[in-house]
């Protein structure tokens, strides 16, 4: 499984645009008759607006019509009747499709985070060890929301302004054709001037977010890492780098917000130009008009004068806002495809289906090879053997293999070569939740959740009462140290149990584990951050919670695992020994010189 690419979280242009549109869509598939709707308002609320202003013309006209006071006002009431009828309508209209759009796109973002979350749920643990937290949180947080901001408006938008730029085409032509002619040749100049700055100031704006990124990630990086600088005294260092930083992220914002604060009177006065040149062009139509000099064709009254300035106004406005919308709908895409891209992994494989009942605790690890990645061999050949109730220590410098052994067990990796079977079935074809039930597991880098002592205990087996938890907590020595807790059980423990101490952390683990009624056991480092005493203590709780379960226990403290009915010293993923404490002690090979050297540390 190839790593999720870290830069494609910048790269906003989707690759298979046709597929994914298809894709989004169908999350809208339900809401079919509402979107319709959403868009019949759309269509409606533009072409109101566009008959709104083109009413201005008649109520202009009839001002200076030559008529009496008495027609000139009643004329003049029913006119703006009508086109306060028509704004009321468009308002209307737009309204609704606001109303519909946003509950249609709320409800497919709804769904689509829940797929997305589903899925997560369904994929290896391999897909979690080679992709980062912050890549995988984006998925629903940046690229939700941009998906979210083109289905709430984006879309309708786009539908809008090509309505309007067409109803608003029409009507210029419809009133003047050859001021018509004069606007349609200076306004693609105009945009053409309008996008060179917008685009100068883009560039502006990505360096500056460039910059900005850069202060962020280096603060990010310096909190997380405060305990280290501070350890190596490198705080002046840091805030000389923090300073250069600091620096030229000031130097390229001014730049970017003089850019930016430039653009919109540029723009403007870009359409004032434009709004002049008609509005001076117009006069003179109208002057020759007047005069008898135009035919009739090119007629044109005070009153489409002034409407068409309107229009001539507008029309320019909806192709800058296209370009814009586009860009979104080009990141949304993008995002789109981020998050498809998580949906189309492979799950975890589940080709199993036997679910396990009354399990003696028989595992057989059978020449297994293995490696995270095909082009590195982690485990060779290795073999081991636990009877029912027996207790296996794996044992061996740091990077041997051990915990890789207890995720073959578990299945978070699925093995290369040979087999791994409980009571005689290969773990293959165990339905993966039978197996993971069969299994209770102390993880060497573990995680507690949001939530009180109890509820975190209660991890280990969800139907168990508050006496079981207690009493897994006495049996696993975790109990008195609760007891001292603000809220004893009830305390609630927040970002993984930052307000307990390692070992603290580790006696919940282990508490969790004791509360599991799982036949098989695997403890990976269980008490290697307690003091001597409790760790005394955990060993006396783990004995009895060993008792009638096959267990595999990892300990760098070999004094742990002296009484262990086998021990494997593992070297380079090779089992190199194997046999009792006395046994390996006596052969004075690699585990005689472990425990030699740990005792000389004691
Ligand atoms: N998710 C992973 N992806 C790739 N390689 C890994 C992964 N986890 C471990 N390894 C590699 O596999 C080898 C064995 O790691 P393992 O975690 O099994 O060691 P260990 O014996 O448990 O060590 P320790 O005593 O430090 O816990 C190491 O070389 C390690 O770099
Ligand atoms: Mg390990």
């Amino acid at each position: 499984m190839p790593p999720m690419n870290a830069k494609s979280a910048d790269t906003r242009k989707p690759k298979n645009t046709k597929a994914t549109i298809k894709r989004l869509m169908s999350y809208l598939k339900e809401d079919k008759v509402k979107v319709g709707l959403a868009f019949v308002c759309v269509l409606v609320s533009s072409m109101t607006n566009l008959a709104g202003s083109y009413m201005l013309r008649p109520i202009i006209n009839n001002l200076v019509a030559d008529v009496s006071a008495a027609e000139r006002i009643s004329t003049l009431a029913i006119n703006l009747v009508k086109m306060a009828s028509i704004y009321a309508a468009g308002v209307l209209a737009a309204f609704f499709q606001a109303r519909i759009m946003i509950g249609v796109s709320q409800r497919a973002l709804l769904k689509l985070r829940g797929d997305l979350f589903e899925k997560l749920q369904d994929l290896p643990v391999r897909f979690f060890d080679t992709n980062n937290t912050g890549d995988i949180m984006s998925r629903f947080t940046n690229d939700v929301d941009t998906i979210g901001e083109m289905l709430n408006s984006t879309l309708v938008q786009i539908f809008q302004g090509i309505v309007s730029l067409i109803g608003t085409l029409i009507l210029m032509f419809y009133t003047n054709f050859w001021l018509s002619i004069v606007t349609i040749v200076v306004a693609p100049i105009m945009a053409k001037i309008g996008t060179t700055i917008a685009s100068r100031s883009r560039k502006r704006f990505t360096r500056q977010q460039a910059e900005l990124g850069k202060v962020n990630a280096y603060i990010e990086e310096i909190v997380t890492g405060q305990k280290v600088v501070k350890v190596f005294c490198h705080e002046d260092k840091v805030i000389d780098e923090f300073e250069t930083l600091n620096d030229s992220l000031k130097n390229a914002q001014i730049k970017a917000q003089f850019a930016g604060g430039m653009m919109g009177p540029s723009m403007n006065a870009m359409s004032q130009v434009n709004y002049t040149l008609t509005a001076g062009v117009g006069s003179i139509l109208v002057v020759l008009g007047r005069l008898g000099r135009m035919g009739s064709f090119s007629a044109l009254d005070i009153g489409g004068l002034t409407v068409f300035v309107n229009f001539s106004r507008q029309f320019s406005r909806p192709i800058n806002e296209l370009a814009q919308q586009l860009t979104i709908v080009m990141s949304a895409l993008a995002g789109a495809e981020r998050v498809f891209d998580v949906m189309d992994r492979e799950p975890e494989s589940d080709r199993g289906d036997i679910v396990l009942d009354h399990v003696h605790g028989d595992v057989v690890i059978d020449d297994i090879t293995f490696g995270y990645n095909p082009d590195k061999t982690i485990l060779k050949n290795v073999s081991i053997y636990a009877h029912p109730g027996q207790k296996i220590a794996l044992v061996g410098s740091t990077g041997a293999g051990k915990t890789t052994i207890t995720n073959l067990i578990t299945r978070f990796y699925d093995i290369d070569k040979g087999k791994i079977t409980i009571d005689g079935i290969d773990i293959f074809d165990i339905n993966r939740s039978s197996l993971r039930e069969n299994i209770a597991v102390v993880l060497q880098d573990t995680h507690l959740f949001t939530g009180t002592v109890m509820e975190n205990i209660r991890y280990g087996r969800l139907d168990a009462t508050d006496a079981e938890v207690r009493m897994a907590a006495i049996t696993s020595n975790a109990h008195s140290f609760i007891q001292h807790l603000p809220e004893g059980y009830d305390t609630v423990l927040e970002g993984d149990g930052s307000n307990l101490s390692q070992g603290q952390r580790q006696l919940l683990n282990i508490a969790r584990a004791a509360l599991s009624k799982a036949p098989i056991l695997i403890l990976d480092e269980a008490t290697s951050s307690v003091d001597t005493r409790t760790e005394r203590d955990i060993n006396k709780g783990m004995d009895s919670l060993m008792e009638d379960r096959t267990t595999f226990v990892i300990a760098h403290r070999l004094s742990t695992i002296r009484n262990a009915d086998a021990i494997m010293v593992l070297e380079n993923g090779e089992i190199i020994e194997r046999g009792s404490h006395e046994e390996l002690l006596e052969k004075k090979g690699r585990y005689y010189e472990l425990y030699m050297g740990i005792k000389e540390l004691d």
